[in-house]
């Protein structure tokens, strides 16, 4: 048998078999991949890991069963995110019922847990980058805002203007939009027209309250008063406001886009804060930070042992999280999908974050 070769019919399956091929790799670029694929099943692997438990560990269910509801509502609620813009660029209101109900869930999801959401999230499809962000910004908005402290009320004021802080791209020209490389200077002109200022007609339906209205508005806004729409600078700009300028970019960067892979969060943080106090609010980053630990669900981390592994849990001791191992990295090979909680392994511990990129490792698949 050659090492690639397309399957076209059911009874090369019978014969792969027959020949004792323990291992194989789907290429679904080459065509359809099996009907109800789950976190696993793009790679089918006899290889195991090689780490020894320091104890018997079973996986989490709980852990499980949070991240399917978590995708579950990412993939929806950036259905309706899609709806809603497309409403707008149609001409049509915008749609506040299924703006308020989709973040009466996102709310509810984060006040339970604040961390699977955010992290789930943030990994994205390139097609789907600009109605995925909205939810993403949405559900780290929440977080923030209830890290923060802010009322119930409040915070589902927040998370309105976050789910709808992009309704301005509606009416930017797809082609701009969907560019798959480094827009030029008029076309950044173009886009920069998205950010819209309270005073826009699209807004004028929406009965969105004055925090609302800071997230829409604000986001990218500096407080040296070289951001856009309306260059606010220091005073003029709210604690929401600044707030959602953290968040917008940090999940810009954290994102795969059609022309770049995605940072890694630790990477991203770093060059936030070096981009304080011109760009983005020094303390209230540093509270960001705080809030998503050293670790963020969602990040992937090399272990010492040479297993790679994806966040899907902080854990207690924040320096420890509980992982789903994917990958070996001395091999280079992927392993049979686990969960390890590394205060279990005491042997066993974090080398360095990495990216995705690195190992060609699509996250979008193990999550
Ligand atoms: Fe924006």
């Amino acid at each position: 048998m050659r090492n690639q070769f397309v399957l076209s019919e059911a009874n090369d399956i019978v014969k792969v078999k027959k020949a004792g091929i323990k291992q194989i790799t789907i290429d679904i670029s080459k065509g359809l991949d099996v009907d109800k694929p789950d976190s696993t099943s793009t790679v089918v692997t006899a290889r195991t890991s090689t780490a020894k438990p320091d104890k018997k560990i079973t996986s989490n269910p709980d852990i499980d069963h949070r991240l399917q509801s978590s995708k579950k509502l990412v993939a929806k609620a950036s259905q309706i995110a899609k709806k809603i813009l497309g409403d707008v660029s149609a001409g049509h209101e915008v749609d506040m019922e299924a703006t308020e109900s989709t973040v009466s869930q996102i709310t509810q999801m984060i006040d339970k847990d604040p961390h699977t959401l955010v992290g789930v999230s943030r990994i994205k499809t390139k097609d789907e980058y600009t109605f995925m962000h909205c939810v993403s910004v949405c559900a780290l908005m929440t977080a923030f805002a209830q890290y923060l402290g802010y009322s119930k009320e409040e915070i589902d004021e927040i998370s309105t203007g976050a789910l709808l802080h992009d309704i301005g791209k509606a009416l930017t020209p797809l082609e701009i939009l969907n560019k798959p490389g480094k827009l030029t200077d008029e076309e950044f002109v173009i886009m920069k027209q998205h950010a819209v200022t309270r005073e826009t007609k699209l807004l004028d339906n929406c009965g969105l309250s004055e925090k609302a209205l800071d997230v829409v508005s604000m986001h990218h806004e500096r407080p040296d008063g070289k951001g856009y729409p309306l260059g606010l600078k220091g005073d003029e700009l709210t604690e929401v406001g600044k707030m959602s300028a953290i968040v917008d970019i940090y999940d810009a960067l954290t994102s795969v886009r059609v022309y770049k892979s995605a940072w890694e969060p630790s990477e991203a943080l770093k060059n936030m804060l070096s981009w304080c106090p011109h760009q983005l609010d020094t303390a209230l980053t540093q509270k960001f930070i705080k809030m998503l630990g050293v670790y963020p669900v969602g990040s992937l981390v090399l272990l010492k042992s040479g297993l790679v592994g994806i966040v899907i849990e902080p854990g207690e001791k924040m320096l420890r999280p509980v992982l789903k191992i994917i990958y070996n990295a001395n091999g280079r090979h992927y392993v049979e999908v686990k969960q390890m909680d590394l205060s279990k392994y005491p042997k066993e511990s974090i080398k360095q974050p990495i990216s995705p990129s690195s190992y060609k490792i699509e996250m979008a698949k193990f999550i």
